[in-house]
């Protein structure tokens, strides 16, 4: 009985072998994928990326089912989400919570490509898909915050958008563009739901598809930044030092998936506007296109980029000057796989002056994200507090001057840098 059942199955996969990869795509990426074997928690990030825009495009069709995005009827729809469908609030807040999670695991994936030198050759395209996908990942998150249609919405939209209006000679008539009317509208919310809902999604997924493909085309790299395929057993041709995706890293993945989630859902269940960093109370007021909340401030991922766009002085009273360190400063990440020297590709391996330089980044970084959530007209107050008025922009000033020198040095700094040797093997 056992024998005909398998000669079924078998018989079915053979049918379907011949019309479609399919054995051989679950082999050549799954169970003969050979990974570096001395994986460690920092590569949980990539599948708990995936995980979160799966759990984000799946609450976000549930969400759509009952929002309405339509100006006078925005606001109301998603209260009556929150109230009135079933589970409605928990989808919304998972989708929302999800959009701050996404950046998390997105930042921390990134640094682990900066310590360990991920970005380097031959993954220069991988890195470069991943930069094309942060970005998109902020339009999708621009875009989004406009639908529930708060006061945060209407009037950090506002911003944004204006900040277009900058640019020398057409700006006034692009920002218009963008919004579709004199100020934002119906007519600006119709075409960020379009974006939110369609356009950046299916870019999004196509971006990661290449993402993936370039990354298995090459292997991963690994915390030592040695490259497994070099080191192959001469009778199977597998890297000696690589072990198969799956079960071993499919088994692996899972652990961080039920770290991720138990976080996740704590926030969803405990605290989903998570202090105001998450949701903020002024987008529980419905937007008045006459009224200018007293402080407008970006949700936390964006703080970083947004200080420095304040920490530039303007020349007379075009903020041109800042918009353009702002988008710099989020496009320099692209760079990275050519300023980088180093004779080594993991931080392992690095010196103490390369080790300073990523120091001084990531507390730049953090300065600026938390002086970007203190609104400008509140700088002056934290500068006082600190003992001089203009303190809290003379930060900002010299945080956006290390930020920039990590990217604009490296060149120097790496080939200067003390290196030890990197072994022939991965240490495990
Ligand atoms: C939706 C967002 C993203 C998804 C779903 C995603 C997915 C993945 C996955 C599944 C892996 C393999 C597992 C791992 O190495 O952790 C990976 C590797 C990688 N990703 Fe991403 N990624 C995303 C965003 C980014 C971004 C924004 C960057 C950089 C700017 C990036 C750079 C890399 C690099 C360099 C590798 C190879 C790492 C190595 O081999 O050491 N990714 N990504």
């Amino acid at each position: 009985m056992a024998t005909t059942k398998k000669t079924t199955s078998a018989g079915v996969l053979d049918w379907v072998d011949a019309r479609f990869p399919l054995s051989s795509t679950i082999k050549g990426h799954l169970t003969e994928y050979y990974a570096p074997k001395n994986f460690n928690f920092w590569y949980f990030f990539g599948s708990l990326a995936l995980m979160v825009l799966v759990l984000q495009i799946v609450t976000g069709i549930f969400l759509t089912m009952n929002y309405k995005p339509e100006a006078e009827l925005a606001f109301a729809s998603v209260e009556y989400i929150m109230r009135d469908v079933f589970g409605g609030n928990i989808i919304r807040y998972m989708h929302s919570t999800g959009a701050s999670m996404f950046f998390v695991v997105v930042y921390l994936h990134m640094f682990r490509g900066i310590i360990y030198g991920s970005y380097r050759t031959p993954r220069e395209l991988i890195w470069l898909f991943g930069v094309g996908i942060f970005l998109v990942l902020m339009g999708e998150a621009f875009f989004g915050y406009l639908l529930p249609w708060g006061q945060m919405s209407y009037w950090g939209a506002q911003v944004i958008v204006n900040l277009f209006s900058t640019v020398p000679f057409i700006g006034p008539d692009l920002s218009e563009w963008l919004r579709g009317d004199y100020l934002v509208s119906d007519a600006t919310l119709n075409r960020f739901f379009a974006f939110h809902v369609i356009a950046l999604p299916m870019v999004l997924l196509g971006l990661v598809a290449v993402h993936i493909v370039a990354l298995h085309e090459v292997g991963s790299n690994n915390p030592d930044g040695v490259e497994v395929k070099a080191t192959k057993d001469k009778a199977t041709g597998i890297p000696l030092d690589g072990i198969p995706f799956h079960p071993y890293y499919t088994v692996k993945d899972l652990v961080g998936v039920v770290v991720f989630l138990m976080v996740f859902f704590a926030i969803v269940f405990f605290m989903p506007e998570m202090g105001g960093y998450f949701l903020e109370a002024n987008n529980f007021i419905p937007a008045d296109p006459l009224k200018t909340p007293a402080h407008i401030a970006p949700v936390w991922y964006f703080t970083p980029y947004y200080s420095i766009l304040r920490a530039v002085p303007p020349i007379g009273i075009s903020q041109f000057p800042g918009v353009v360190a702002m988008g710099l400063s989020v496009v320099a990440f692209a760079f990275l796989p050519w300023l980088d020297k180093s004779p080594v590709k993991s931080i392992r391996y690095r010196g103490a002056l390369y080790k300073r330089w990523l120091a001084a980044f990531v507390v730049s970084w953090v300065l600026l994200g938390y002086l970007g959530t203190i609104p400008g007209d509140a700088w002056g107050q934290f500068g006082a507090w600190l003992g001089r008025a203009d303190r809290a922009t003379v930060i900002a000033r010299v945080c956006s001057v290390v930020y920039f020198a990590f990217f604009a040095l490296m060149p120097w700094y790496t080939k200067k840098d003390q290196t030890k040797p990197v072994p022939e093997r991965v240490t495990y």
